[in-house]
């Protein structure tokens, strides 16, 4: 039954074409742009070291917890949470992890869209000449203020992604992911040794990794949990969706920490370019911002001999990191009603992704765009409640549904169905039934209190 299963669905590849994939889906804008927004924003290399522990100590035990319920049950999250326990209130993860989907894609989409502005932009020479922080920032803003432009850019890029998720999955993800990964893996290592050597470098490099614990705070925890639910696609389903396609023989644990580990590695580069080429510019490392990717890759660029090549590399990598991205968050509410409501791939890619582009039009218009939605910050708001609230809140629930309701020995026997080890068994037990809920919820109480004032 599960092999014809299995075949029906289309499993992956082989084992590497797995974590492939799941690391396309990993890696993307969250570690590109958003990891050193957010890095900038609350107070440097603080935020780094309590993300590397967010990552090692919750983000790996939730990656390991989906991707078991996902294999076990060969579904869906809507359909896995069912066939666990069925009937049963816990099915509202799924559907919280199918809303979050659609929302998520709907601003992701946004950002992704000006990638491909920027592919455009550099190749039409936007950046040739002396490139300074006041160019950057000129071109940066007109450009996210543009309204026809950003959102016909946002109605480009959800159509790159309805499209290849209506193809099918294992046609549409791995093929891309392959090629792709390796190339920016080794483009960020250059970029980031270009950085390291930058005049100015270490006030970058100071900030980016000396911590100053006076700037710890509850909302720093917040938002680097946030970052690393975030970063590693955890906390909506997306990692129960892909584990449905790991193949029975291959060992979970290992699967998990190659993916949390080069996530957390990009995430990692990518400041060490951004904080030394900001110092290089003159300018804090506390600037912060969505555009902050869009004015500092641009200033390194200029300072690289054929610095125009390696631009637009980047951004079209960048673009193609964001697709992968993309695809799996399409993936989790168009799997659902495939398998759940049996409606055509075709169609639900289709209506899935025409509803995110009409949400994505708001945070698209919040740069500038349009008055109203700038002024509320329409896109921040959003990032916050699905990017961080809403997979922190399903995170502790995959937690809690594993650790209490389907039962640690349940998901044991499943991550040794391929006769692996599992060394930190007990750690992983310690941190799926105790830390990883409880540091959760001492989080969301916090937020409670920080909006309550
Ligand atoms: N992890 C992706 C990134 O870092 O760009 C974004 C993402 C994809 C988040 C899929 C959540 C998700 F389910």
């Amino acid at each position: 039954m599960d092999g014809q299963e299995t075949i029906k669905r289309g499993a992956w590849g082989s084992k590497t074409a797995f974590i492939l994939a799941a690391t396309g889906s990993a890696i993307g804008l969250g570690n590109i742009w958003r990891f050193p927004t957010m890095v900038s924003q609350n107070g440097g290399a603080v935020f780094v070291l309590v993300y590397i522990l967010a990552v090692a100590l919750i983000g790996f035990t939730v990656m390991l917890a989906e991707l078991t319920i996902g294999r076990h049950t060969q579904k869906n999250p809507v359909g896995a949470i069912g066939h666990i326990k069925p009937r049963s209130p816990w099915k509202f993860i799924g559907y919280l992890g199918v809303i979050t989907g659609v929302c998520i894609l709907s601003y992701y989409s946004v950002v992704a869209g000006w990638t491909i502005g920027y592919i455009v932009k550099t190749a039409t020479g936007a950046f040739s000449g002396e490139v300074t922080s006041q160019l950057t920032e000129k071109i940066y803003t007109e450009f996210t203020s543009n309204p026809l432009q950003v959102i016909f850019l946002l109605f480009l890029f959800i159509g790159m992604t309805t499209y290849i998720v209506s193809k099918g999955v294992k046609k549409g993800i791995e093929r891309w992911t392959k090629v792709l990964m390796p190339i920016l893996f080794l483009l960020i290592i250059f970029l980031a040794v270009r950085a390291l050597t930058l005049p100015g470098a270490s006030t970058g490099i100071a900030y980016y990794l000396k911590p100053d614990f006076s700037k710890l705070s509850g909302t720093v925890i917040l938002f680097a949990l946030g970052q690393a639910f975030f970063s590693l696609s955890l906390g909506m389903g997306t990692m129960i969706t892909y584990g449905s396609y790991i193949s029975k023989s291959d060992n979970l644990v290992s699967s998990a920490g190659w993916v949390t580990f080069s996530d957390t590695l990009i995430a990692l580069l990518a400041g060490l370019i951004i904080f030394p080429t900001l110092a290089f510019s003159g300018q804090p490392g506390d600037v912060g911002g969505f555009g902050l990717v869009f004015k500092i890759f641009p200033i390194i660029f200029s300072q690289i001999p054929g610095g125009y090549i390696f631009a637009l590399l980047f951004f079209s990598l960048l673009c193609g990191a964001a697709l992968t991205s993309t695809i799996s968050l399409l993936e989790v509410p168009v799997a659902y009603l495939v398998d759940e409501r049996e409606w055509s791939r075709k169609k639900a890619a289709l209506i899935v992704g025409f509803l995110s582009f009409v949400i994505g039009v708001p945070a698209a218009l919040s740069f500038g765009g349009m008055k109203i939605f700038t002024r509320i910050d329409f896109f921040g708001k959003f990032d916050f409640i699905f990017g961080n609230i809403s997979l922190a809140v399903g995170a502790l629930l995959i937690c809690v549904f594993v650790g209490y309701v389907w039962g640690v020995k349940n998901a044991i026997k499943e991550i040794f169905s391929g006769n692996h080890k599992f060394k930190i068994k007990p750690l992983w037990v310690f941190s799926l039934k105790f830390l990883s809920p409880l540091a959760i919820i001492f989080i969301l109480i916090f937020i409670k209190k920080l909006v309550s004032g």
